[in-house]
């Protein structure tokens, strides 16, 4: 079965003005079906043909030779993950999930500090995370490239593609525009605390 990159739950033009339709019809249309095109290419007659997505990163994650395997899952996955985070007006935060991000920032303005600080730390492309720990604190972490929490063995929460393909066309070079318009006002918080571990 070949992968396939997911219709968008919302519309091209829903995000706008704080995420265009032309940095929506690029990013999902071109760039993550470009990650799904070649992933397609690279997995039959591999090691990794008939294994599950996930399978598929933490298998080839840091494998000499299954670079771009590893690239290209990791990035299908990451985008998977990133488009349903999203949503236009993104209202309150469910009580479950704003006391877990008190007890380990102390306060949501300083988690909301935290993500676009380590956004802007991550040099080059990459993704900033919130993530559940091992040890079940909840932490902000970037990683490089296609790079994810999976392979880390993290609960990834939420994660915030800082590719400059995510924020050019809107924002050209500011990144941290960029990432304080996502966090106040394109993430689905109800979505971010139903990944929560129960
Ligand atoms: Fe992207």
């Amino acid at each position: 079965m070949p992968f396939t990159v997911p219709s968008l739950p919302y519309a091209l033009d829903a995000l706008a003005p704080v995420m265009s339709a032309e940095t929506l019809d690029l990013h999902h249309g071109k760039h993550h079906q470009a990650y799904v095109t070649k992933l397609n290419e690279l997995v039959p007659g591999s090691a990794f043909e008939g294994l599950s997505l996930e399978e598929i990163i933490r298998g080839s994650f840091e494998r000499p030779g299954a670079e771009a395997i590893f690239n290209n899952a990791g990035q299908h996955w990451n985008h998977n993950f990133f488009w349903p985070s999203l949503r236009p007006d993104a209202g309150g935060m469910p009580g479950r999930l704003e006391s877990r991000l008190k007890g380990d920032f102390g306060t949501i303005d300083a988690f909301n500090a935290e993500f676009v600080k380590q956004g802007l730390a991550q040099f080059g492309s990459g993704w900033v995370w919130l993530v559940q720990t091992r040890e079940g604190r909840l932490a902000v972490t970037k990683s490089a490239n296609a790079i994810n929490p999976l392979v880390h063995d993290q609960t990834p929460l939420l994660g915030c593609d800082v590719w400059e393909h995510s924020y050019y066309v809107d924002y050209r070079n500011r990144r941290a525009d960029y990432l304080q318009a996502f966090v106040d006002h394109l993430v689905d918080w109800d979505v971010v605390a139903s990944r929560l571990p129960a």
